[in-house]
């Protein structure tokens, strides 16, 4: 190949790629501080506020296009944008923003924040839920079949009108970040489903199903994030994060997937059927699963976990219980559970001031350690490179202080907003501690 045909050809490729950026990123509207006062109130924006330090912002960025491009041809009402959080803090300040990059939905007057993992088919199913009705209707059986069928965990509201209808709708208005919600009469239920009383919100899930029963379950907000979980659960770091909204102590087997041992099949099988035959003893306390790699808890113990282990967590404010003996049977286990439930085994960690340092502190011990013993030369280049530009270091110590403050004060004002009635319940901040710091 000549040299003028080889040009002709790169120039070619680097021009078809400049343009499929660009009209990827053309379906993705930069907005600023002004978009607060001249989007229109029937508008549906998903927004990324990112920060043009972040490098999870910059690995998202071709996802966001993607999304953007696919929202268009499908003809969506959602409209697609992204603002720099660095620059338009009063619009970041209004969402509530507080690490990068945080993805939220406007819909009318309601700002939903989404926490899961960062690929489009999860963030389009989030836009796609949000964004259609609160409480969808199903007017067949065959539609209740269909509906039973795609989705493990399914709430229905039957009846008419009533007190609780208003209860469930302002219930979903809230956890539709997390789950559908369905509304039916009483003749589209399957034949073997019989409600004692209606109205009724009924989930059904694992072959069955559960009334809510005010008396006995309380809010109807708080039994929904009790019962939106199967009984048992193969966690990731979302998933043991949500957790924290359900009020219960999280007990799970950690174990190498990849290397089954003996004991680890025995850890999980022993969940399993601490999660199935305790179900009626034990759900309302305990959610069961297990997680694969001790990478995450390692995280929030701030030591190496050995693997297999059983492991409580309070993920309301990161607290965890080691069994003091040996768990291996289901004997064992209910002593374990017993101590954890009553309170007679001690709590460590937390999330106190001091903790969250120790944590970071950790969290930069476990990647420099990371880096050393994987790549030592790389490792030295960068400890010569730190200590060449401490002014970096500097900068992003700042912003982590920064962060912890404005979360800090995020806290207190969400605390505030408890008090008062209509507050943005959505506009969850907590910090997922699985996502190290993007800066
Ligand atoms: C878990 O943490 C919450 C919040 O600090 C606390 O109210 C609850 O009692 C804890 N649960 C257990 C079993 O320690």
């Amino acid at each position: 190949m000549t040299a003028n045909k080889k040009l002709f050809l790169v120039s070619t490729v680097s021009f078809t790629v400049l343009l499929n950026i660009a009209t990827a990123s053309a379906y993705v509207e930069e907005l600023d501080d002004r978009f607060k006062n001249t989007r229109r109130a029937d508008e549906i924006w998903l927004i990324e506020f990112y920060a043009p330090w972040c490098t999870f912002c910059q690995q998202l960025d071709p996802v966001w296009y993607e999304i953007g491009a696919e929202l268009k041809s499908m003809g969506s009402p959602i409209s697609v944008g992204k603002v720099d959080a660095d620059v338009h803090r009063s619009l970041a300040k209004e969402f509530r923003v507080t690490d990068y990059p945080a993805i939220k939905l406007w819909k009318d007057d309601l700002k939903y924040n989404y926490r899961g993992p960062r690929t489009k088919e999860a963030i389009m199913d989030f836009a796609d839920r949000v964004s259609g009705p609160v409480v969808r209707a199903l007017p067949s059986q065959q539609l209740f079949q269909n509906v039973m069928s795609r989705h493990d965990v399914l709430f229905v509201y039957v009846g008419g009108t009533s007190d609780l209808k208003e209860k469930y709708f302002s219930a979903a208005k809230e956890l539709i970040v997390h789950t559908y919600f369905f509304s039916a009469t009483r003749h589209i239920l399957p034949k073997a489903v019989t409600l004692e009383e209606y109205p009724a919100v009924v989930v059904f899930k694992e072959g069955t199903y559960f009334l809510y029963n005010e008396q006995q379950d309380g809010e109807l907000v708080s039994w929904i994030n009790r019962e939106r979980f199967l009984s048992y659960l193969t966690f990731d770091s979302y998933t043991l994060y949500a957790m924290g909204d359900t009020g219960k102590v999280v007990v799970m087997a950690v174990l190498d997937e990849k290397k089954p041992t003996k004991d680890s099949i025995r850890y999980k099988t022993l969940m399993q059927r601490a999660a199935t035959e305790y179900k009626d003893f034990y759900s309302r306390e305990f959610q069961f699963g297990h997680m694969d790699g001790n990478l995450y808890i390692n995280g929030i113990i701030m030591d190496e976990l050995a693997m297999p282990a059983i492991i409580a967590l309070n993920m309301s404010n990161d607290g965890y219980f080691l069994p003091p003996n040996k768990v291996e049977t289901m004997e064992q286990l209910v002593k374990f559970l017993d101590a954890v439930s009553k309170g007679r085994i001690r709590l460590q960690g937390g999330n106190g001031y001091l903790q969250r340092i120790k944590r970071m502190v950790f969290n930069t011990r476990t990647t420099v350690t990371t880096i050393l013993t994987e790549a030592p030369l790389l490792g030295a280049l960068l400890f010569f490179v730190f200590g060449f530009v401490g002014s970096t270091f500097c900068f992003v110590l700042y912003k982590s202080c920064e962060m912890v403050r404005s979360r800090m004060r995020e806290e207190r004002e969400e605390a505030e907003a408890l008090q008062s009635p209509g507050r943005d319940k959505n506009t969850e901040t907590r910090k997922n501690p699985s996502e190290k710091k993007a800066d």
